[in-house]
């Protein structure tokens, strides 16, 4: 390809790319032609122009097709991919992917980054002292097989346009865009190979779909690009409430910590209810149980059992990982200061945030503001109350956990920022954690 300008030109105008101009692109973009500030400008026009449906399917089937695609098929069992758009304290994948593979469930899965102000699975686990999310595709297939869960980074050769548009949109303001994320994360799980998929698309204020509309015509447009796919997927998917963090934690250790919580059936309410839903869809879309309530059981069994939490020893330790982090987190990263933010009012908190949040965290140094940033797997905010929680003055409302005085200043005054309180009275019910569901 010589220039990519005629098509930053034509999207900039709002015109319709033909597929053969997608491929093209996506070829240069892989092969290295394209500069960043081409397709920086390029992600905008698309950020403010959009794609139509066709256009949508093209990016995917191009992205799809930009590296190798994985085989999955000498893997016995029901293979299950999750994936979520998105979200503040949004750590479900580490619950989810021990709970469904302890019940039965294979679980492959490539993760992504921190993208914006919401975290990564990668950052997470990379928190867990030891751990690689670096696995060529044969490592990714055995212990897919050995140990029935794998989390790891996207191998450099599968779907490497998606790791190189979303480096670029994480630090170029180019994520809330329903054709991006549709392809990215469609891209990612087609060619990881799996039948099954379930999508997480996260509606709200700390989301990159803030409202219900726009999350529902994301997840009908993925559910029909896996559909639509060769081979076709069973897709299923949620749209679930990002308007506070999920549990309390934000920021990558802290949040594997409350993630083991969870696992030990002593984690947030929030959190365990969407991850027993998610986990149950998983098992209807791999066809397991006709049900998510009949899935139930199994899943509660397997929390109260520690069966769950077996698994998740023994997928990190398989990633080179220190297992004896899950049963003393007091091997995993601290910050040097836990900075108590006390309340200044009582009342009932009404708002708490989620976007403020996850900017706040970012600037502790939980995620990147320019591409390939090292992050700091220890820092971050773990709440002290959410959205309905009684407070009088002095309750501590989060413990901002930084690395310098100033940070953890700066970090107090985001909380606050973050918080709305009301007098109990007349506020509007909480709205429902999980607000659609879109069956395999
Ligand atoms: N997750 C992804 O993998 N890609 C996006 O664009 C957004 C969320």
């Amino acid at each position: 390809m010589h220039s990519i300008l005629p098509l930053i030109e034509a999207k900039r105008d709002g015109h319709a790319l033909g597929a053969a101009d997608i491929a093209a692109l996506i070829g240069a973009v892989v092969r290295g032609e394209v500069p960043d500030y081409q397709l920086a400008a390029w992600l905008m026009a698309v950020v403010l122009r959009g794609m139509d449906a066709a256009e949508t399917a093209a990016l995917t089937d191009a992205m799809a097709h930009s590296g190798v695609r994985l085989d999955l098929s000498r893997i016995a069992g029901p293979i299950v991919d999750k994936h979520s758009t998105g979200g503040v304290g949004d750590k479900t994948t580490l619950v989810v992917g021990p709970l469904a593979a302890a019940t039965g469930l294979v679980v492959a899965k490539m993760s992504g980054r921190g993208l914006g102000h919401t975290g990564g699975t990668l950052d997470k686990l990379e928190s867990i002292p030891g751990l690689t999310v670096d696995l060529d595709t044969e490592r990714f297939i055995r212990h897919a097989e050995h140990v029935g869960l794998v989390i790891a980074g996207q191998s450099a050769d599968l779907a490497p346009a998606d790791r190189i548009l979303y480096a670029l949109r994480d630090v170029t303001g180019t994520v809330p865009s329903l054709p991006l994320i549709a392809a990215s994360i469609m891209s990612k799980k087609l060619a990881a190979g799996a039948r099954a998929i379930v999508l997480d698309v996260k509606v709200g204020k700390g989301a990159f779909m803030t409202d219900l509309a726009a999350a529902r015509a994301l997840a009908g447009t993925m559910v029909a690009l896996g559909r639509a796919a060769d081979p076709p997927r069973r897709v299923a998917a949620l749209i679930s409430a990002m308007d506070e963090p999920l549990g309390f934690a934000i920021g990558n250790a802290l949040e594997v910590r409350e993630a083991v919580q969870t696992l030990r059936g002593t984690g947030p309410d929030d959190l365990t209810a969407l991850s027993l839903e998610l986990a149950g869809l998983m098992h209807v879309a791999g066809g397991t149980y006709a049900t998510v309530d009949e899935a139930r059981p199994a899943l509660l069994e397997a929390i109260r059992s520690g069966q769950a939490l077996e698994r998740l020893k023994r997928m990190v330790e398989a990633q080179g990982g220190d297992p004896r982090a899950i049963d003393d987190d007091g091997r995993l990263p601290r910050a040097a200061i836990v900075h108590a933010v006390p309340s200044e009012r009582a009342g009932v908190l009404t708002t708490v945030d989620a976007r403020a949040l996850g900017d706040a965290a970012v600037a502790l140094g939980a995620g990147r503001r320019v591409k390939g940033e090292a992050i700091d797997p220890a820092v971050g905010i773990v709440l002290g109350a959410k959205v309905g929680s009684a407070v009088s003055i002095g309750d501590t409302l989060a413990w901002v956990h930084a690395h310098s005085a100033a940070a953890a200043e700066a970090g107090a005054a985001a909380v606050r920022a973050a918080m709305r309180f009301g007098d109990g009275h007349g506020a509007a019910p909480p709205r429902p954690l999980v607000r659609e569901t879109i069956l395999p």
